[in-house]
Formats: structure tokens, C-alpha cells, sequence
């Protein structure tokens, strides 16, 4: 089992069989995670920068976990307090954590391509955590990953193929949009982008999905609901009139999914905004996946980063 790339800079690299290839070891992994002890010997001689430049809550405790499950030894650095306020360039600073014999980098930045411009400048794995709003790959394996594994317990047969999934909301400034739609489409699902126009793209079709500006009629349409959140910290000039406004004709709340008649799944890849593109009662609610797809997190960053590695002796 190995993968066709070196890094994982995005799902647009990566082969259909990558993915199953990691869904496969992820699963090995799951089963690791419900042991007494959740971890595994297999990386004791590995260390792991994690070097993030950008907030995250959910995707660097979860980098974190799955490296010290797999035993590796961990760094942890974040731009503030750091020398990057003196003016250190991105390789001046990643060179200098290699030195320290620093085998793989796990990097989040605000800078689209960044992580594509490092694996050009040093000789390490580099695992892209998210960059500008481009891509988030781990984001997109996870979901995709729980998508399979929550129609399983529904009974159905865990393929994403000819299954329809709506990625709803602020699909421009989203890097988890684009990294699910290329993961959705090389796994054979339909995709739908929805919400307003404003924050749709407007060449989005050339991906092959299909464009609804009504949240009713994609919710109608899907299976599956991956609800985004309003990205304001990107948005340089506003793109709607109000968050109550947003709310109101675009977020997902419990009478919308009541009116459909059937029972999709709602998935959210978090930070939440409650009450703006999703309610609390759809965010706690038997349909919604929100705390799985994070549970689901630490196995797929372990089989990324154990593939990655290149070692051989997984004992799941
Ligand atoms: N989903 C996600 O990337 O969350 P964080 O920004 O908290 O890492």
C-alpha cells in the first residue's frame, strides 16, 4: 500500500486508488482508536513539524493526536510569537526547523499555493493543512470518509457513486469546497454548490457540479448536506446584507429539513457559526455528522501521514 505522491498538497494530485488506499488504512486506524491503548509503535523514529501560520482549532489538535498515536515526535510552531514578525521568509524558517532533523511538515497558510512553493525548497513530506482558499485535503478525506461510513449504518453500501452531496454556502471563499469537490467527483458522487450568488464562483460549472441558488431546491436534491461556513474574515467588502439576512434565506434550520420529507445527512466541516448558515437544532440533531466527521479526522491524518512516511510495518 503507498500512495502516487510524495506530499499531499491537494486532492486535484491525488488518484481515485490514493484515496481508497487511504480510506482503507484509515479503517486499520479506526480500529487502533477503540483499543484500550490507541497507538501504535510505528513511527517512534519520525519527527513531525507542524508549522502553522493560520488559526485552527479542530485540524492542528487533530495533526497532533494522530502523529502521537502513530508515536512520532511532535513540534508544534505558530507564526505569532515567532521569528516570522522579524521578517523570516516561509523557507528560511521551514530550513531551519529541518535542520533540527525534522522529517515531514504538516503547514496551514494564508497563502494560496504556499505549501506547492515549499515542497519545491525542501527535501521533507509536506502535508497541506489548508492554504488561502485553495484546498484543505485531510478536510476533504475525512468528509468523504464519513459520508461512506454514515451510509453504512443507514444500510446502504458505503459508495459515493451516483450518491448526490450539496456543498452549501460560502463556496468562494472556501478551500474545504474545492478539495470535496474533486474528492467527491473522483470518488463518482454528484455535486451541487448552493447559496448566494455572491459567493458562488462564477466559472464553478467548468468542475462538472451543478450550480442551485435556492438552499431549498439542493436540499431537496441531495442525499447529503456539507454545510460551510460564512467565511467573513475573507471578505474584503460585504457580499450580502446581514448575517440575519443570510440566515434567513440561506441557513439550514429544522423546519427546511423537516419540509423534505426524507431524512438527509447535514455535515459542517466547522468552525460553526450558530444560527447564521446553520441552526443549533440541525447542528445537534440526529441527522447532522459535525462531531464524527472530527472523530473521523485523527484516523485519516494518521493513514496520510503513515503512508506518507513510507514505512511498512502497520500493525492495526
Ligand atoms: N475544519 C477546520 O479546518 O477547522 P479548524 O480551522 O479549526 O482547523
Amino acid at each position: 500500500m503507498s500512495l502516487s505522491v510524495k506530499h499531499l498538497l491537494g486532492i486535484k494530485e491525488l488518484q481515485p486508488a490514493d484515496i481508497q488506499t487511504i480510506f482503507r488504512t484509515a479503517d486499520n486506524f479506526k480500529q487502533v482508536l477503540q483499543r484500550p491503548i490507541k497507538k501504535v509503535p510505528t513511527l517512534r523514529d519520525t519527527t513531525i513539524a507542524n508549522i502553522f501560520f493560520e488559526n485552527s482549532t479542530r485540524t492542528r489538535i487533530s495533526f497532533e493526536l494522530a502523529e502521537k498515536r502513530l508515536s512520532a515526535d511532535v513540534v508544534n510552531f505558530s507564526a505569532s510569537g515567532s521569528s516570522v514578525s522579524k521578517g523570516e521568509t516561509l523557507i528560511d524558517t521551514v530550513n531551519n526547523i529541518l535542520a533540527m532533523k525534522v522529517d515531514m511538515v504538516v503547514m496551514r497558510h494564508s497563502a494560496s499555493g504556499a505549501p506547492w512553493f515549499l515542497s519545491q525548497h525542501v527535501d521533507a513530506s509536506i502535508i497541506n493543512a489548508g492554504d488561502g482558499v485553495n484546498e484543505h485535503p485531510t478536510q476533504a478525506l475525512l468528509d468523504s470518509f464519513s459520508m461512506k461510513e454514515e451510509l453504512i449504518k443507514k444500510g446502504y453500501k458505503g459508495d459515493l457513486k451516483g450518491k448526490r452531496v450539496a456543498i452549501i454556502g460560502d463556496i468562494m471563499h472556501s478551500r474545504v469546497a474545492l478539495s470535496n469537490i474533486f474528492c467527491l467527483k473522483k470518488l463518482g458522487a454528484e455535486v451541487m454548490v448552493s447559496g448566494p450568488p455572491t459567493l458562488i464562483p462564477k466559472h464553478i460549472h467548468d468542475l462538472g457540479v451543478k450550480v442551485e441558488y435556492n438552499v431549498k431546491k439542493a436540499l431537496m436534491w441531495c442525499d447529503i448536506a456539507n454545510v460551510l461556513r460564512i467565511q467573513l474574515e475573507r471578505q474584503n467588502k460585504p457580499l450580502f446584507s446581514t448575517l440575519r439576512e443570510y440566515a434567513l434565506f440561506y441557513g439550514i434550520n429544522k423546519q427546511m429539513l423537516d419540509g423534505l420529507q426524507k431524512d438527509i445527512i447535514i455535515m459542517h466541516p466547522g468552525p460553526i457559526n450558530r444560527g447564521v448558515e446553520i441552526s443549533s437544532d440541525v447542528a445537534d440533531s440526529e441527522q447532522s455528522i459535525i462531531l464524527d466527521q472530527v472523530e473521523n479526522g485523527v484516523a485519516i491524518r494518521m493513514a496520510v501521514i503513515y503512508l506518507l512516511s513510507g514505512k511498512r510495518d502497520l500493525e492495526a
